[in-house]
């Protein structure tokens, strides 16, 4: 088995939709809509992790195809407080993005405990530090929290989170700044 990943397409989106409501319970369903406008709003942020099959039954190359879908991570840059889960997002921020959000990561159930959730970390590590990306912020829910620790994120306190999110504690790490690149990123 071969699994690579690449940045999510639009055409990869109702793979990661049903994963989406394979991986978690029902409360964090959300429309397919409101996943592409994360989608549109960090293009270079959203992974998909794909197991190629050499060829599709249309003949074309696998890389288009996401029957195989073994893992995504959606991301996007924001600014002030984590947006609430089930609603679609404005196609560009009104404001410079502090932060590189972390919306959503699943794997497949009969992929899991093989590292993809952390090799997606890692893929999208090199892509926030690589466009100035200062900071990386998520909403950890369920047992999740103690997984994003492992991952170096710690818990911020005092920020109020969007009742969408439930029972949910908000984290964060710090990175180096690199390059600008295409973003406008400020300090928060
Ligand atoms: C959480 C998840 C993304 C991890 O992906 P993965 O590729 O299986 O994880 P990795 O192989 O990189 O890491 C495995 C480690 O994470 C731990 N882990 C897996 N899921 C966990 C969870 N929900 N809570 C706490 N720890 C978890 C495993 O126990 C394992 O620990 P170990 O290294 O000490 O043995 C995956 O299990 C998943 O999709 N779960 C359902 C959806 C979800 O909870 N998403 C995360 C919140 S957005």
């Amino acid at each position: 088995m071969n699994i690579h990943i690449r940045t999510m397409n639009m055409a990869d989106l109702s793979a990661v939709h049903a994963l989406q409501c394979r991986a978690h319970p029902d409360h964090y369903h959300e429309p397919v809509e409101a996943l592409a406008s994360r989608l549109v709003l960090g293009p270079d942020f959203c992974l998909v992790a794909v197991e190629s099959a050499g060829v599709s039954p249309q003949g074309l190359p696998n890389g288009g195809v996401s029957a195989s879908l073994s893992a995504y991570f959606l991301a996007h840059p924001w600014a002030g407080d984590p947006p609430p889960l089930h609603e679609a997002l404005p196609g560009r921020l009104s404001e410079p993005a502090h932060y590189l959000f972390l919306h959503d990561m699943a794997v497949c159930p009969r992929r899991q405990g093989l590292a993809l959730g952390s090799q997606l970390h890692d893929a999208l590590l090199a892509r926030a530090a690589r466009h100035g990306f200062a900071e990386l912020r998520l909403v950890a829910v369920g047992t999740a929290r103690s997984y994003w620790q492992k991952l170096g994120f710690g818990e911020c306190d005092g920020v109020g989170l969007h009742s969408s999110y439930g029972d949910a504690v908000l984290m964060r790490k710090l990175l180096v700044p690199q390059v600008l690149a295409g973003y406008s990123v400020s300090a928060a």
